[in-house]
């Protein structure tokens, strides 16, 4: 028997509903931020990912897709998000064009990782990317639009968050950290000894645990910001109190993307076990010129959602549109009629034998239907129909003609 690759999934029936109402929540939610969907493709250059995410970071040495296609080019399948999405923004010359643009995707990321609980090499995405928003309000307003979502979908999390200085005030770390690490070169992780000469400040985020001790004494970063990156990330913590959104601030948040300045910020769950993230995200604003774009602030987030589908709660009812069936074969085209004139405006499931109304009704339930609808031979002779309202638990027979007419909330 053929199987599907190591780390990934069939997302089947139970799960696909929470999938479908977690995207459906959450597309509701950015479209009440003025976010637009927007799609790009699955398979990308490599050299786009290599000049996004960083030819240092592990999603870039070690988890792509990469291969080359029967034309040569060297390509990959995505592994997030963000690269694809300032692809197009430039591609589509938005950046020229100025103004603000704010965008919301969803679908497959790729990252060959070991796969393990909540860690899958073909994952899922949603993700939004704001472009031409310098002030940090818009970085507050990502932080509530996640914030909106998990609440939305009662799911608990802990926000941490970073500033990751700039150009200005990154520099002077970087080289006062290499400092340290070069005092303590001995004391480090292998790992940590190729992160100091290629991207020193991915140490701070190393698992090992004498690393960890180690750089407690480390210099910090968040203690040297220049006077604008303190002034925002200030301003970033105000906005946060002022609207009641909790956060810890972990001056070893560093992401493992290479393209973020200021703002970085995760969320993580204590519920899932050792892959606690589920979303991340940051300011990103020299990505756009640095993929030959005009210089354009911006800042996003993603966030993984297999890792959040154990912990969506369902609302009580997810019950819809109509369920119809006959309890006489010669009902049957009546009833496909009837059901018919309800597709313009409602999910409608047709049973196309006849049957009885107890089995139509558990028919019905077993659908998540809110309406089963019946007609009978009684019904069939007075031109009639019969519905239930599953949640409700009410019912009543009303005319066929008239039944065209209606609509569900009348009943
Ligand atoms: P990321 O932190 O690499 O950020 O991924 C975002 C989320 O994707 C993670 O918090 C996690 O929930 C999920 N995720 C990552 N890897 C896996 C995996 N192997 N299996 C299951 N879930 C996973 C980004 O991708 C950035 N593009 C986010 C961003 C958007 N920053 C700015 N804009």
């Amino acid at each position: 028997m053929i199987r599907s690759l190591r780390g990934m999934n069939d997302i089947l029936s139970q799960d696909y509903e929470r999938f479908e109402y977690f995207i459906d929540t959450a597309s509701k939610i950015a479209r009440r931020y003025g976010f637009h969907y927007i799609e790009t493709p699955l398979l990308e250059e490599t050299a786009l990912f290599k000049r996004s995410v960083g030819e240092s970071s592990d999603i870039v040495g070690k988890e792509m897709y990469q291969f080359t296609d029967k034309g040569g080019n060297d390509v990959c399948l995505r592994p997030e998000g963000t690269a694809g999405v300032v692809r197009a923004f430039i591609q589509n010359k938005l950046d020229k064009k100025g103004g603000i643009h704010r965008f919301f995707y969803h679908g497959p990321m790729f990252r060959y990782e070991r796969p393990q609980k909540g860690r899958l090499r073909e994952f899922h995405q949603f993700g939004v990317e704001s472009f031409g928003v310098k002030s940090v309000f818009e970085d507050a307003s990502m932080i509530m639009m996640i914030s909106d979502i998990f609440n939305a979908l009662k799911i608990g999390y802990t926000l941490k968050l970073n500033s990751l200085g700039d150009q200005n005030c990154m520099p002077e770390y970087r080289e006062n950290l290499v400092k340290f690490l070069d005092l303590h070169v001995n004391e480090i992780c292998s790992d940590c000894q190729r992160r100091k000469e290629t991207n020193p400040i991915r140490v701070l985020d190393c698992k090992n645990e004498s690393c960890q001790t180690l750089y407690a004494q480390a210099p910090k970063l968040f203690n040297n910001l220049c006077d604008s990156c303190k002034s925002d990330f200030d301003t970033l913590l105000k906005l946060l109190d002022e609207n009641k959104i909790a956060y810890e601030i972990d001056t070893h948040l560093v992401r493992g993307l290479d393209y973020y300045s200021k703002s970085a910020f995760e969320f993580v769950s204590t519920e899932i076990g050792s892959q606690s993230a589920i979303a991340g995200g940051g300011r990103y604003d020299r990505l756009v010129e640095f993929l030959d774009g005009k210089e354009t602030p911006a800042v996003g987030f993603a966030i993984g959602i297999e890792r959040l589908l154990e912990l969506i709660i369902m609302p009580q009812s997810r019950r819809e549109g109509y369920y119809f069936g006959a309890m006489d074969d010669n009902a049957l085209s009546t009833t496909m009629k009837a059901a018919q004139s309800r597709r313009s405006s409602e999910k409608v499931i047709i049973e196309y034998s006849a049957k009885s109304l107890k089995a139509h009704l558990k028919g019905a339930d077993r659908v998540n239907a809110r309406y089963c609808a019946v007609i009978g031979e009684n019904e069939l002779k007075d031109g009639t129909i019969w519905i239930k309202d599953l949640d409700k638990r009410s019912e009543k027979i009303i005319s066929l003609d008239k039944f065209q007419e209606l609509t569900c909330k009348k009943f």
